[in-house]
């Protein structure tokens, strides 16, 4: 049954308590804390326009980060306040709680139109626990629910999940913004049928983040075509040596099974037939997370199946990036998730960047539908600065991958149903 959406309903003078997805990348410059990416503010603010056109109180509410059940002065939204209301064009109040009487108050002077961020809702733990009288709380204020916030709807926490069914029991409606649907269109209903030739590109570090989708696109796809670290898990598989690639041995029985499969019905699987691969060495210096930053000496195009025992592939190689651009320039649908390499290091870019001008060239010039999946596919096309001439680009990033899956978002589930 498809989910009420805001267009089937009238918020009015009502209190609207919206779900959004603004865990944004923050950095702190001179002092102050910046938003280097602010597409998951943008691109709720048609949601927000028609709410506000209505006459709905907006009460947003969103999580920045994990504080872990703290309150985590960097992780506050604050500074995503600041940046609302400049995109908005109008005043955005905020409160440094999300629930109780300061809340309560807040709310209680607001007219219709106004609009209300609350702070981190992860300042508490009870709300990734979804705790039944947290979700009460955020309820107090609410005479609607809506829930904007496809990136976050893999997460049963209070203000997707708890929330929605403490309103739905008092009668009230649980809509699904403008965003939540586009995404569900494009990720769900655009693929369930779509135009063939269907050409999947998947790319990323891990066949074990992917199989599940891998599995359930080939009852779908006309080809798949893999990139990224996960392919030599496949050459290990094939029983060629990956040196010092990022592999899953554990996991070539997995890779072994979607070739066959592949094989089974007909879909065309492609590996890379050349990479880039160069020398990892470690540097005294330490990332965010205190693992070694690593340099990469002696970069260079192997066309040998084998990889050489001190390398590691970091990106596809020319001639594969030409036959993967060369079926993207076939489809009619295309679906991309995951870099084809080390994009973030420019010697290891140019993979994900051919697919990522294939996949605006086939939208712009031949009339193809092509969905990004999110995450880094996102950033990669953002930095080839192509990221306007695809169909659709995902908010979310777990959770595309998961609705990819087939899983039904705990999140999306929680919302009215159209015509109850
Ligand atoms: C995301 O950025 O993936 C979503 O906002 C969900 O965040 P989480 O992975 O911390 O739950
Ligand atoms: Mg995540």
């Amino acid at each position: 049954m498809p989910k009420l959406t805001i267009k089937d309903i009238n918020v009015r003078g009502k209190r609207v308590f919206v779900r959004v997805d603004y865990n944004v990348p923050l950095e702190e410059k001179d002092g102050q804390i910046v938003i280097t990416e602010a597409t998951r503010i943008v691109e709720t603010l048609p949601t927000l326009r028609m709410l506000i056109e209505q006459g709905g109180k907006l009460i947003l509410a969103a999580h920045l980060g994990r504080p872990k059940g703290k309150r985590e002065p960097s992780m506050s939204l604050r500074p995503v306040a600041i940046r609302l209301a400049d995109l908005l064009g109008c005043n955005v109040a905020f409160v440094d709680d999300c629930i109780g009487e300061k809340v309560e108050k807040t709310v209680g002077i607001m007219k219709p139109g106004d609009v209300l961020l609350l702070e981190n809702v992860r300042f508490y733990a009870e709300e990734e626990a979804n705790d039944a009288a947290f979700s009460e709380k955020l309820a107090a204020v609410a005479d609607v629910y809506v829930n904007d916030a496809f990136g976050a709807a893999h997460r049963a926490h209070a203000s997707t999940v708890g929330i929605a069914q403490v309103v739905a029991n008092r009668g009230g409606l649980c809509a699904a913004g403008l965003l939540m649907e586009r995404e569900l269109k494009f990720l769900g209903e655009e693929l369930e049928n779509p135009a063939r030739p269907f050409v999947v590109i998947l790319g990323g570090a891990k066949v074990s983040d992917k199989i599940q989708v891998i599995d359930r696109l080939l009852e779908k796809a006309d080809a798949l075509l893999i990139g990224g670290a996960m392919a030599y898990t496949f050459r290990l598989a094939q029983g060629h040596k990956t040196g010092k690639s990022l592999v899953e041995p554990e996991k070539t029985d997995t890779a072994k099974s979607a070739l066959a499969k592949a094989n089974q019905r007909g879909v065309k699987f492609l590996l890379p037939t050349d990479d880039v691969i160069a020398r990892p060495v470690k540097t005294d210096k330490l990332d965010k997370k205190g693992k070694p930053v690593m340099d990469y000496q002696n970069v260079r195009v192997n066309t040998d199946m084998n990889c050489p025992d001190d390398d590691a592939g970091l990106d596809i190689g020319p001639a594969t990036a030409k036959t993967y651009a060369d079926e993207v320039g076939k489809a009619k649908t295309i679906l991309w998730n995951g870099p084809m390499g080390l994009f973030e290091d420019k010697r290891f870019a140019e993979g994900t960047f051919a697919v990522a001008r294939a996949v605006a060239e086939a939208t712009q010039s031949r009339g193809a539908r092509s969905i990004i999946g999110g995450g880094d596919s996102v950033k990669a096309l953002n930095k080839a600065k192509l990221g306007d001439k695809v169909t659709f680009m995902s908010t979310g990033g777990g959770a595309s991958l998961e609705f990819l899956e087939g899983q039904v978002l705990p999140g999306v589930a929680a919302l009215s149903e159209k015509g109850n």
